[in-house]
């Protein structure tokens, strides 16, 4: 029996058999590359070519930023790892992900297979805290949830006292006594810190941060920027972080790629891209940054 894959239409009708789809992927037994790594990936909605052909590689425990202005693919990429597009999306290319034994593709795994990589080797944070969180339950519940997603019959005291453990480590004060309250009760920095404890209580290998910090004031920004860099160290996390900012990039990311218009234009170390840019658009979008240099007499650079 052929089934296709839900999440990515238009892809290859996988068996059911677990057999026959370990066969399908066995061909990356021997594949020894990094911890991610997408070739030629493409992304299309109808008629707009969202992803033209990106390649990227994550090594373990490294920040790699992505880079780009609005909608030159940065969250298609994204989503595509996880293989959460719409269900509109055609998707071709690569990526191609280390797993325990072997490499598989994101691209070509059935679903049930990728839900049990999603949120637990694999997590993501949103630009919206508000809409990534239950508004009618408690935050102590729905953190608590995430650790028994993944974990075969967690009692729930232990899935409470590890839920407990998340929110402190990412600084949520007087945990134990805010289990029960409910987001709106929150700040939005602090419900953007519920977040990231509920996408590292499953200890990921990678993070996915799309815009993490987009939505809150500049202060709140830096806070979560640190918080976000000390637990990368901690945990010697890999992360993907996007941002239409190469400032905030810069801060975060040892590694940049440049996104424009569903293409990489450029890859480099970070300090290197931002002190040499290569590419034209790399300048302009540098350019687009405020410094304490910039003439604030003169308009900044328009994209
Ligand atoms: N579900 C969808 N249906 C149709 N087109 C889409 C869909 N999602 C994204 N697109 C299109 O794909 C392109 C890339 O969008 P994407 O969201 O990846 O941009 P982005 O780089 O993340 O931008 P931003 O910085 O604004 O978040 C855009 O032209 C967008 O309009
Ligand atoms: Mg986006």
């Amino acid at each position: 029996m052929y089934t296709g894959n839900a999440l990515v239409p238009g892809i290859k009708a996988v068996p059911r058999d677990p057999g026959c789809v370990r066969r399908m992927l066995i061909g990356y037994d021997d594949f020894m590359g990094p911890l991610l790594e997408i070739r030629d990936l493409r992304v299309r909605f109808g008629a707009t070519e969202a992803v033209r052909g990106a390649s990227l590689k994550i090594e373990e425990g490294e920040v790699l930023g992505l880079v780009g202005e609005s909608g030159s693919g940065k969250s298609a990429t994204a989503l595509a790892i996880l293989g959460l597009l719409a269900s509109t999306a055609r998707i071709e290319g690569q990526i191609l992900w280390s797993g325990e034994n072997q490499a598989v593709d994101l691209v070509r795994l059935p679903p049930g297979a990728l839900r049990q990589i999603r949120g637990r080797a694999i997590a993501m944070i949103f630009q919206e805290p508000m809409t990534a969180l239950n508004p009618v339950m408690s935050i102590g519940r729905q953190v608590a949830e995430c650790a028994a997603a993944h974990a075969t019959r967690l009692p729930a005291k232990e899935a409470r006292r590890r839920a407990i453990a998340a929110l402190e480590a990412v600084a949520i004060p007087d945990a134990a006594r805010r289990y029960g309250d409910y987001p709106h009760q929150f700040s939005g920095g602090q419900r953007q810190r519920i977040l990231i404890a509920m996408a590292l209580i499953n200890r990921p290998r990678l993070l996915i941060a799309d815009e993490p910090t987009t939505a809150l004031d500049v202060t709140v920004q830096a806070q979560i920027l640190k918080l976000l860099a000390d637990l990368q160290r901690e945990h010697g996390l890999a992360m993907l972080f996007i941002s239409h900012d190469l400032a905030v990039v810069g801060q975060v990311a040892g590694r940049v790629a440049v996104m424009r218009a569903g293409q990489i234009v450029e890859t480099g170390a970070t300090h290197d891209v931002l002190a040499h840019p290569q590419h034209t658009y790399t300048r302009s979008l540098l350019a687009a940054v405020p410094t304490m240099k910039t003439d604030r007499e003169k308009p900044l650079a328009v994209l």
